[in-house]
């Protein structure tokens, strides 16, 4: 996963100074003490209205989960794909206007969002699969890996 998410390799380097290597699901999850007063974050300037625009999306975002979450605990497995794809996956990104935003953002975070939109497309189909199998475990761990893209990418830039 490192080698194809750069983001995440500047959010375990924050880490160095914990007593405790971070390991695969520990992507900057857990509270540092004292360094996270330090905010090292990258800052990004987005041009308004593209600024409101995306802090608007990254709400949505955050409801997105919320709904997949939901339905994955209801077993409506066709919902938590269908959402997971349109609203974060790869069919996401014109709607996002990824295009327009792109250019304003440094590769690491260009990095960080093809992350994003490419795990949230795999956990669709992971969570129709779940749907045919019954075994829910795939889909958790893949939903897990869509979290920590979220993670990683706000652990290394802010916006101005
Ligand atoms: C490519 C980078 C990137 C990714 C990926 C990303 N975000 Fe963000 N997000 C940001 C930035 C930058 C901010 C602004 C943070 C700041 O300025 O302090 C932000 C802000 C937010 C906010 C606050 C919105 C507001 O109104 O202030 C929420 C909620 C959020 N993100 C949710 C998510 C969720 C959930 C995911 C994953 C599904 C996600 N984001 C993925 C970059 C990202």
């Amino acid at each position: 996963m490192r080698a194809f998410f750069p983001a995440i390799v500047l959010a375990t380097t924050t880490l160095a100074a914990c007593s405790h290597a971070p390991g695969a699901g520990d992507q900057g999850l857990h509270n540092h003490g004292s360094t996270s007063d330090i905010d090292a974050r990258t800052e990004v300037v987005f041009p308004e209205p593209l600024r409101a625009h995306t802090l608007s999306n990254m709400r949505d975002h955050l409801k997105a989960l919320a709904e997949i979450q939901i339905a994955l605990a209801e077993g409506k497995f066709d919902t938590a794909s269908a959402v997971a794809e349109q609203r974060l996956g790869m069919s996401s990104l014109k709607s996002h206007g990824a295009h327009d935003v792109a250019r304003y953002m440094p590769a690491g975070m260009q990095a960080a969002g093809e992350a994003m939109h490419r795990s949230a497309s795999r956990f669709a189909v992971e969570a129709q699969n779940s749907g045919a199998t019954g075994d829910l475990k795939p889909a958790v761990q893949a939903l897990a890996q869509v979290t920590a893209t979220c993670v990683a990418c706000h652990a290394g830039y802010r916006l101005r």
